[in-house]
């Protein structure tokens, strides 16, 4: 009979806190409140594809509101979740330019929250697995007063906890704060979070790897030598391994996470800082797989020792299992690079 283990998510942050008598309790009700933003976008993100059927039309719902994208929709449930908790000084989102102050008649907290509210979102449409992606840190500003510019522009060591939500065949809601990687699967018919992922593990090396290989011609030529590697034949290191691509990186990091893979979206001619984001999707990913065990830089640089300088900065990575980080590290050292491009974008 497999064992009944009714851990929730609410239970298990306050259980983590415990530990540490000098906590107030204030991260657990954050991530309480994030959670009851993930349940709301789960339930939207399930009904997508029944917008047409249901009889909206065009850009208005049935109400005569504005139907808003998903990934709008998703921002604007996180912002009202958490403005008014009392945890909070400031937040950030991919989804707005700058900085987003708590209402002057809330209360304000200690801790900083980025988010990507929607990751993947181009996959919607297409019924694939999207996500959402946090970050929270302390903030570095005086206590009592609004958050400002610079408690965003921390280097992610400093998060105290990073976790991610995953919109697939289940929903799971999976976190760190900083001692193990911790995954809960939302049970819809009574809507609790519950630990089905305890203290995940990274294996140490994998035979997968997730890559956009359509830009392969951009690439920087160490880069190209690495993937080429992991195509050839050899029974000892598991060769070659198999390419697993998505295309929302919080399902790639995912299924990486649990499998053993590496993740990469490189810098390349096009895009010489890389694609994706150092504050929504970088700095937390790289926080949640380090805890796991992992390894993450962009070439050059532990991603969570860069200095951000803007808040929607880009950055070059490679993340995941650490033999096969390591490697790619090793290859893209060995090759003299000639090109401007893929120095300026990795120093
Ligand atoms: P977002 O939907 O938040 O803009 O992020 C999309 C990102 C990421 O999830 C994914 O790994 C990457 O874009 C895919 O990019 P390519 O289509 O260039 O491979
Ligand atoms: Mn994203
Ligand atoms: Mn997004």
């Amino acid at each position: 009979m497999p064992q009944v283990r009714f851990m929730t998510l609410a239970r298990h942050i306050i259980e983590g806190e415990k530990k540490h008598p000098e906590a107030t309790g204030e991260l657990s009700k954050l991530l309480s409140d994030l959670s009851l933003a993930a349940k709301v976008i789960s339930l939207e993100v399930n009904k997508a594809g029944l917008v047409d059927i249901l009889g909206f039309t065009g850009d208005n719902n049935v109400h005569g509101e504005k139907v808003k994208k998903l990934d709008m929709f998703a921002h604007d449930m996180i912002t009202r979740a958490m403005d008014h908790g009392g945890h909070l000084c400031v937040m950030a989102s991919e989804e707005e330019e700058d900085i987003i102050h708590i209402p002057s008649r809330y209360k304000v907290g200690k801790y900083v929250l980025l988010f990507d509210p929607l990751d993947g979102s181009s996959n919607i449409d297409a019924n694939i697995s999207i996500g959402t992606i946090f970050s929270i840190y302390r903030r570095i500003t005086p206590d009592g007063k609004p958050g400002q510019l610079e408690d965003c522009l921390q280097q992610g060591l400093n998060q105290v906890a990073a976790g991610y939500i995953v919109y697939g065949s289940s929903t799971i809601f999976v976190y760190t704060a900083g001692e193990g990687v911790h995954g809960f699967t939302l049970d819809p018919s009574f809507g609790e979070f519950l630990l089905s992922h305890e203290n995940i593990r990274i294996p140490k090396k994998s035979t997968i790897y997730s890559i956009n290989e359509g830009n392969y011609l951009y690439w920087h030529p160490g880069l190209k030598k690495y993937i080429k590697y992991l195509q050839e034949e050899d029974a000892k290191t598991g060769r070659p391994y198999s390419t697993r691509y998505v295309g929302s990186m919080v399902a790639d990091i995912h299924r990486n996470l649990l499998y053993g893979g590496i993740f990469m979206y490189p810098a390349d001619h096009r895009h010489p800082n890389g694609k994706l984001r150092l504050m929504y999707e970088c700095n937390p990913m790289s926080f949640i797989i380090e805890a796991a065990g992992g390894r993450s830089t962009n070439g050059k640089q532990r991603i969570l020792e860069i200095q951000p300088k803007k808040l929607h900065e880009k950055t070059p990575i490679f993340i995941g299992s650490e033999e096969d980080v390591l490697k790619v590290e090793e290859f893209m050292a060995k090759e003299e690079v000639s090109n401007e491009i893929y120095l300026s974008s990795i120093t």
